[in-house]
């Protein structure tokens, strides 16, 4: 199912369900741009009154701490009326066999949403959701296959760190074959620049989609896979690690073989480049160590804060367009 819309150079008025929807390099950058306006306008404590006459629908299937808080966070710091869901899957009527499009159809009616925030653990969730909404929908994360705002803000923070977007080597380690966030970050990197090298660590039985690695291929992104982290570490600027996605797994004991594959310690630290960067969506289980939260290299905290500055800014971009 495929129907979202290209960004076209505007986002108003349009629902953000896929890294796909951009054509170029320069709707990311109208993001990022947007976002360092906002980064001023948190870092003074102006509360902003440009989203004064929305309202924000937040509707989570799924457990969330950081994209929940953030997109609340970005909608209070733009004075827009918010309405935040937390436990859908549990208390809303979902529960009593609801559709997803008759509950976002409902919401719409009961709140008078201008905009609503989606996840939900179904792969096509948002883009149903967009199908049989009357207003935006953004993808908050939508099962195995996106989350395209969390990309956003993991590259804002790589353009924070090293001032560009192209020519980097990063390196996806974990369960890439359940975790959403690989898969739009790598179609991210990809978009940015020809220059940018993916490198894909994982168990064999957690490697990314073949779908994904092909498209990545086709749109000529240099692309490889290994299951041996110490061959790649002192090479990469940035480490991208991962949660194994215990959640996905039919069986507790197929978990259990894959759990702990990686770990971030110091001795793996010790041998990656001094400006190399650390980065993971968290939430962590183990895989850094947290005698790795001091080290200078370390991005995971400051990572979250982009969330912020990104979504705040795409709120502005798809509320009121780009001026
Ligand atoms: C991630 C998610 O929900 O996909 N978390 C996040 O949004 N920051 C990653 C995860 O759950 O492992």
């Amino acid at each position: 199912m495929k129907t979202f819309k290209k960004f076209n150079n505007s986002f108003r008025g349009k629902s953000f369900i896929s890294i796909n929807q951009f054509s170029s390099k320069k709707e990311v950058e109208i993001i990022f741009n947007t976002a360092d306006q906002m980064k001023k306008i948190v870092e003074k404590r102006k509360v902003n009154d440009l989203l004064k006459k929305y309202c924000i629908a937040q509707l989570f299937y799924q457990p969330s701490t950081r994209t929940f808080t953030s997109f609340l966070g970005a909608a209070k710091w733009l004075g827009a009326l918010t309405i935040p869901i937390h436990g859908m899957s549990e208390y809303s009527s979902a529960v009593k066999g609801e559709s997803l499009a008759d509950s976002i159809k409902s919401i719409y009616q009961t709140t008078a949403a201008d905009l609503i925030i989606l996840r939900h653990p179904d792969d096509d969730s948002s883009e149903v959701a967009a199908k049989n909404s009357y207003v935006p929908i953004i993808n908050a994360g939508s099962g195995k296959k996106e989350h395209p705002t969390q990309a956003i803000l993991d590259l804002f923070t790589i353009r924070e760190s090293f001032k560009k977007t192209d020519n980097l080597k990063v390196a996806m380690v974990g369960d890439l074959k359940n975790g959403r966030t690989v898969k739009s970050l790598a179609l991210l990197l990809s978009l940015m620049g020809k220059n940018n090298k993916i490198i894909f660590v994982s168990p064999g039985s957690l490697r990314a989609p073949l779908a994904l690695l092909n498209q990545l291929k086709s749109s000529g992104t240099d692309v490889w896979e290994t299951d041996d982290l110490n061959q790649v570490i002192d090479k990469i600027d940035c480490l991208y690690v991962t949660r194994i996605q215990k959640e996905w797994f039919a069986k507790e004991e197929e978990y259990q073989k894959v759990a702990g594959c990686y770990t971030i310690d110091k001795k793996l630290m010790s041998r990656a480049k001094k400006k190399m960067i650390v980065m993971h969506p968290l939430p962590r289980v183990n895989e850094i160590t947290e005698e790795i939260d001091t080290d200078p290299r370390s991005f995971y905290f400051e990572q979250m804060r982009s969330g912020l500055y990104t979504r705040m800014a795409l709120l502005k971009l798809i509320l009121l367009g780009n001026n």
